[in-house]
């Protein structure tokens, strides 16, 4: 059977090698449970059904199994711990007793990630002699976001349309939900927001409420919870009101009604997600209120409910004539200390808009009393589409590893996500979703792994890029030793290599403009000023990049000042961040030896050969691969290939009637 990659990681194909087949199956003659909530039977089903593709047998779910040898057991114990230390909320500890191999955790959760963490072993053909593993997330909401609209429409998607048919909903309910609960749980995703951020107010009406909540339903025994984004004019659009001021009674009624309304149908319910006041969106600031007395009515509104309100940062003022760098910071950072508890802010990951390199945002590290979600983008809105493969775990790890010393030296991005740096209790991470109805969910075959890696990052910040991609790659590729590292090794490149014929030395935001794929350097005029590429990337006959030092926009002030200090002279600053704050002489030499035409242009050019590369390395290993997969990634390489061009040719071209000097000798064109 060709693989059409709908299976994602969860393959589950039959060990071919004996002797590891057999250690396995010596362990796995039996399945006992602890119990039969929805969860642990989903546990068992999930093991009895994994179990079975890759041992070849049917391993008997059985009860009262408490002198039998060989199995494997669940057990959830409220008061787990180990070495001493208690087990985390969620966590797992996994390890041979008397005979047996029991999967521990203090929740029935906790045993769901502990199975799908004990078939990834057999997935990836490691050893399961004196296993004993322990994992407990480091930040408690998982979540993906969906852009989908009510229409079926996707913004920003590149796989299809909506995985979510409301037309059929609440009454058929697709096989695929169950699926994607699935894929979701075995990597610990553990909410979804189910629609667009620019939000229908739809989804407040009783007959959408009834639809989510069967959504809600399946989600439920794979612990999953759902929550909404949600209109912030919604009281005038259906409620009927004539305001949606945040501070007036009857607004405030209405959201509660709204709320108490969903709780009745989805009890375990997780919240809001809610966009205001930016990019044409409405909110309190239309009633001269803030961030902070919008979202804080709405935490009001769920009142003793179990749910959260996420409240976005991603604000920039219209016609902004300064740095929109530095805007979402102006607005949040003197709220902090307003937003009630289970009110987080939600961050994205740098501070203009998911480019494909950004530095950390200035928020992370800023506001020490408001917990702060990190948002980041699995659709690739500027990175390609569903047609380049770029593998997004670096780009992830460089902004959770980016330090802010908000505390001192090691306050990074994850330690203040995870809510360490600040002791904060709760703690949350978003992904932007690339999940649509294409047949492999992801458009791109390779796009899978960013949403494999994102659910393993949020899980746990620590795990490596390079290990998340080889566990990905046998779990969805080949376990074929030389082929995993072939493939790892160019999804692990994939990114800066994307960076580099794209947007090299820390230019961003020249991309078309609202499609936002392709070369654009020119863009002069648009709607706003910040929706041009000049505004950004500042060339001009001197050189290029946007000055956010001291001497222009002061953005840099923004960050603490060890912080700063990685940046702030252009003779040290990474090179990759240097256009970012830096405005640079053509004829700059940069640490590189070269000057800065003489790079950009080296980046620009390597980049493409780079991606040459890549298709080497692929064509290398099509023995080992599906061929109607390999096919499929091998087409999108070429068409990677030719739009790197694309960029190289027109961004080098543009900056070149800037910088006035010819292309330097390898690249020159013959003449
Ligand atoms: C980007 C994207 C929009 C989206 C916005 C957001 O600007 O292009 O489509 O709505 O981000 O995150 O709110």
């Amino acid at each position: 059977v060709a693989d059409d990659g709908y299976r994602l990681w969860l393959k589950y194909d039959l060990v071919q090698d004996n002797g590891l087949r057999k250690d396995y199956q010596k362990a796995a003659g039996f399945i006992a449970g602890s119990g039969n909530s929805p969860i642990l039977q989903t546990a068992a089903t999930e093991l009895q059904q994994g179990l079975q593709g890759l041992l070849g047998k049917n391993v008997p779910v059985v009860t009262g199994a408490e002198k039998k040898k060989g199995g494997i057991l669940f057990s959830v114990d409220a008061t787990a711990n180990v070495s001493g230390q208690p087990l985390g909320k969620d966590g797992y500890h996994i390890a041979a007793q008397n005979g047996n191999l029991v999967i521990t955790g203090k929740t029935d959760a906790g045993v769901l990630y502990g199975v799908f963490a004990l078939l990834r072993q057999l997935q990836t053909r490691q050893s399961i002699k004196n296993l004993e593993l322990t994992s407990t997330p480091r930040i408690q909401y998982r979540l993906l976001n969906h852009w989908d609209n009510p229409n079926g429409t996707v913004e920003r998607g590149y796989a299809g349309s909506s995985i979510w048919k409301w037309y059929e909903l609440p009454e058929r309910l697709d096989p695929r939900y169950q699926d994607y609960a699935r894929a979701n749980a075995s990597i610990g995703i553990n909410g979804v927001v189910i629609n667009n951020v620019n939000a229908s107010a739809r989804y407040l009406t009783p007959e959408y409420i009834e639809k989510v909540a069967a959504l809600a339903g399946v989600m439920r025994p794979y612990g999953i919870r759902v929550y909404m984004s949600v209109l912030w004019a919604a009281p005038k659009v259906i409620g009927g009101l004539s305001t949606s001021d945040p501070l007036d009674p009857k607004v405030k009624q209405w959201w509660t009604d709204r709320t108490n309304e969903i709780y009745k149908a989805i009890p375990d319910f997780g919240g809001f997600l809610v966009k205001a006041n930016s990019e044409g969106e409405p909110g309190p600031q239309d009633y001269g209120r803030d961030h902070a007395d919008g979202a804080n009515m709405l935490a009001d509104a769920l009142g003793q409910h179990d749910g959260l309100v996420m409240w976005r940062a991603f604000v920039y003022k219209a016609n902004s004539n300064g740095d929109r760098f530095k805007e979402a910071y102006a607005e949040f950072k003197p709220l902090d200390g307003r937003f009630k508890p289970k009110t987080l802010v939600q961050v994205k990951n740098g501070p203009i808009d998911f480019q494909s390199r950004e530095p950390f945002h200035p928020l992370f590290g800023a506001m020490p009393r408001t917990p702060l979600v990190l948002e980041v983008q699995l659709t690739q809105e500027y990175l390609g589409f569903a047609t380049h493969m770029v593998y997004l775990a670096p780009m992830f790890k460089e902004t959770l590893d980016g330090d802010t010393y908000a505390n001192g030296k090691g306050s990074t991005v994850a330690k203040v996500v995870d809510g360490s740096v600040d002791n904060h209790s709760i703690s949350g991470i978003a992904g932007v979703a690339n999940i649509g109805s294409d047949r492999n969910w992801t458009g791109h075959p390779m796009g899978q792994a960013n949403w494999y890696a994102f659910g393993r990052l949020a899980w746990d910040h620590t795990l490596s890029s390079q290990a998340i991609a080889e566990e990905w790659t046998r779990m969805s590729l080949t376990n074929d030793a030389p082929a995993v590292r072939t493939i790892a090794d160019v999804m692990v490149k994939s990114r800066d290599i994307y960076v580099r014929y794209t947007t090299p030395l820390g230019l961003h935001h020249i991309m078309g403009q609202s499609i936002h794929y392709g070369p654009e350097p020119w863009l002069a005029s648009s709607a706003r000023p910040d929706w041009t590429s000049v505004y950004y990337h500042k060339a001009d006959a001197a050189g290029l990049g946007f000055d956010r030092t001291a001497k222009g926009s002061n953005a840099l002030s923004l960050y603490k000042p060890e912080a700063q200090q990685l940046w702030n002279d252009p003779k040290t600053c990474p090179p990759d961040y240097l256009l970012w704050f830096h405005h640079v002489g053509w004829n700059q030499e940069l640490s590189t030896g070269r000057t800065l035409w003489n790079e950009l242009c080296t980046r620009y050019y390597t980049g493409v050969d780079s991606v040459t590369w890549m298709q080497q390395q692929w064509a290398a290993v099509k023995p080992q691969i599906d061929p109607e997969l390999h096919a499929d990634v091998t087409g999108r390489l070429q068409t990677q290939h030719k739009e790197a061009l694309w960029w190289r040719d027109a961004c080098v071209l543009y900056f070149q009637t800037h910088a006035k000097q010819p292309i330097p000798a390898p690249f020159a064109p013959p003449t």
